[in-house]
């Protein structure tokens, strides 16, 4: 090769980028002993000293999801690996999948399942509410999917929904319970087991206060059945039949699958441990507690909720409507440059409704609420250049 030719060695611009408060859906801003522990000595994937990380991450993610399973380990990639993971694992061409409707993560997953081959059906609910039991065992008793997909909280429209009893309903019919806890694992009670989930899967950028990039998943007996029966192959990279002897589920095999990210399962850790030292219960009871007082200081302010029925808003995101004479973004450019804190819009079927709050994680605290409700009263005045 002629050097005359060879692109140029670019001038990459140093970056002064300000942390600000992380209160939309996610991420959150991350917890101290976290960015601590992402600076941890990087590792051989093959190294003793890795598999043990592993093994403690094993133990914390079955208290996290409350389960005795033993597979359960956590995907290099986002939530949405973790979506792509159990969806793929479970489920081929020759099988079905139901989705229960109601955001956009619902939506994915049936992107995914189209990109798989496995055949949908849709059940639905208006964005701003959560589903019967009623509707869903009408549904799995016409159509025996293989399986259902639910959203345990939806951060594109702030609800949560009730799950125990649901896996009960499922196992009557023969079909696998799917549940995406990405939002609400840590702050929202859930237990895999005593709720019968056969499969689920978090994230580790919201209530964990932890970075993005390594998604915690779980199958229950019955699905590691199901893989065990499977006719169809999942992706490489999600097989968790290949994941499980990487992580020394079943036996301690030890063997290289790829190279999880050293930091990332340091950062995993240090998130388990402090929602261990927490302890759940507590986790629960504090951002419960204040998100109740953030919806305190909202209704004295004049927002409007999005979700009507208390009992459906979801503890770690709030959708509250864009107050009447402002637009969405200036809204969240005025909270931003003005305040330091980030919101977000509408996603996917809120796009234009709603701005959507996150006090989650570290941020769950009495103070951030009151800083966050008193900065987006201030935005709305500054906004709409009126009381609201
Ligand atoms: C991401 O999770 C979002 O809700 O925007």
């Amino acid at each position: 090769p002629n050097p005359s030719n060879m692109i140029p060695p670019p001038n990459i611009e140093e970056r002064h980028v300000k942390e600000l408060l992380l209160c939309g859906p996610g991420p959150c801003n991350l917890l101290p002993s976290v960015r601590q522990a992402l600076t941890g000595p990087i590792l051989s994937p093959i190294c003793d000293e890795y598999f043990d990380i592993m093994s403690d991450i094993r133990i914390g993610l079955k208290y996290a999801f409350q389960t005795k399973t033993e597979l359960i380990l956590a995907v290099s990639g986002s939530g949405h690996s973790g979506m792509e993971c159990i969806i793929t694992n479970l489920l081929g061409p020759k099988d079905t999948l139901l989705i229960a409707k109601r955001g956009i993560w619902d939506l994915r997953a049936e992107t995914i399942a189209y990109k798989h081959g496995i055949p949908t059906y849709k059940t639905e609910v208006p964005i701003t509410a959560t589903f019967s039991f009623e509707q869903i065992e009408a549904e799995l008793k016409r159509l025996r999917p293989t399986a259902l997909f639910i959203t345990h909280g939806d951060s594109s429209t702030g609800t949560v929904q009730k799950l125990e009893g649901l896996g009960h309903i499922c196992h009557k019919y023969g079909t696998l319970l799917l549940v995406d806890t990405v939002v609400s694992l840590g702050a929202e009670p859930f237990f895999m087991d005593e709720w019968e989930i056969d499969a689920v899967y978090t994230s580790t950028q919201k209530a964990f206060s932890g970075p993005a990039g390594i998604a915690p998943v779980a199958f229950s007996e019955l699905a590691q059945q199901k893989i065990n029966n499977r006719t169809h192959e999942p992706p490489f990279y999600f097989d968790i039949k290949l994941l499980a002897r990487q992580w020394n589920c079943f036996e301690k095999r030890k063997e290289y699958h790829h190279t999880l990210s050293p930091p990332l399962i340091w950062a995993l850790r240090c998130c388990l441990i402090e929602l261990s030292k927490e302890t759940l219960q507590r986790a629960w009871d504090r951002h419960a507690s204040t998100t109740a007082l953030f919806h305190k200081f909202l209704k004295e302010l004049g927002f409007e909720f999005l979700i009507p029925k208390p009992e459906d808003r979801l503890t770690t995101v709030t959708t509250v409507k864009v107050p009447s004479g402002c637009s969405e973004q200036d809204f969240l450019k005025y909270i931003r440059q003005k305040h330091g804190i980030v919101i977000f819009g509408g996603l996917g079927p809120t796009v234009g409704k709603a701005l959507r709050v996150g006090i989650m994680g570290v941020n769950s605290t009495p103070a951030i609420a009151d800083r966050v409700a008193k900065a987006m009263a201030d935005t709305a005045r500054g906004c709409t250049k009126s009381k609201i």
